[in-house]
């Protein structure tokens, strides 16, 4: 069998998915595609145009109507790619607290989802493609062939997203992150809609106890697996 072309990455915040997917995609030369972005995007789409945040159907109207794109990077910050929203950068926008502390509402309204996992499957469709998210493996690409779900515990989760932010200068202090991760994992493995679960065919790593680097060794171990078997 040949290098997989749809590789599935999912699991909860700060387990790892972006950092593991970029790398797999690099090495591949395959598109990375971090779907959370699109949820974040709506997110902030809400908060600036000061729309209700439980006002589901105008939250899902903005979901359908958002012209959402991702572009390579422009900017050498630090980013993966940009986001731009309506033709606006909205990258590092996305990542603000107030977008962290929202997303999984919004992303749990069925519309959005609908809307959203839509496109992300249309671009998947194409192959040759890295995704990242929630419900890549269970919902949005069922068919890839090779599935993989992080885990860590929240402690270490919330750990790392403190070096993160302390890295970047400034950020919220440990015990406000762990809480945040906390609420996120709770509301996004309860919700009715595609909650974060494991697919029944992902390979499960646990990363606790891993480095990116042996992380990454164990992925691209899984993926050689595959292309010999
Ligand atoms: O990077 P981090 O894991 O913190 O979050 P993210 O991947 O940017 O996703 C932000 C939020 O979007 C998640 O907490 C989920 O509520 C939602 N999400 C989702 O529901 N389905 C996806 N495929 C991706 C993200
Ligand atoms: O995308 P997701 O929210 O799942 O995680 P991420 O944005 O890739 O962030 C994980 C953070 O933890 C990054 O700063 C990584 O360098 C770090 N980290 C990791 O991803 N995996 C490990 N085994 C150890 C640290």
């Amino acid at each position: 069998m040949p290098v997989p072309d749809i590789i599935a990455i999912d699991g909860p915040a700060a387990s790892g998915k972006s950092t593991i997917g970029k790398k797999l995609a690099d090495e591949l030369g395959f598109l990375f595609f971090d779907t959370g972005v699109m949820y974040r995007a709506v997110t902030w789409a809400a908060l600036s145009a000061g729309v209700d945040l439980d006002d589901e159907a105008e939250i899902t109207r903005l979901a359908q109507t958002a012209d959402i794109d991702i572009l390579p990077p422009t900017v050498p910050d630090g980013r993966n790619c940009d986001i731009l929203l309506d033709g606006k950068d909205i990258t590092w926008e996305i990542r603000q607290g107030e977008v962290d502390r929202n997303v999984s509402l919004v992303s749990a309204y069925r519309g959005v989802r609908t809307a959203l996992s839509n496109q992300q499957r249309r671009i998947g469709l194409r192959g040759r493609v890295v995704m990242v998210g929630r419900d890549i493996g269970t919902d949005v690409m069922p068919e890839a062939p090779l599935k993989i779900y992080l885990v860590a515990s929240a402690e270490e989760r919330a750990r790392r997203r403190w070096v993160e932010q302390h890295q970047r200068g400034g950020g919220a202090g440990y015990p406000e992150i762990l809480a945040a991760i906390h609420a996120r994992d709770e509301f996004d493995s309860t919700r009715a809609v595609s909650p974060l679960r494991p697919a029944p065919d992902a390979v499960i790593v646990d990363t606790d106890q891993m480095t990116v680097d042996e992380v990454f060794d164990k992925v691209w171990a899984l993926v050689r697996e595959m292309e010999r078997s």
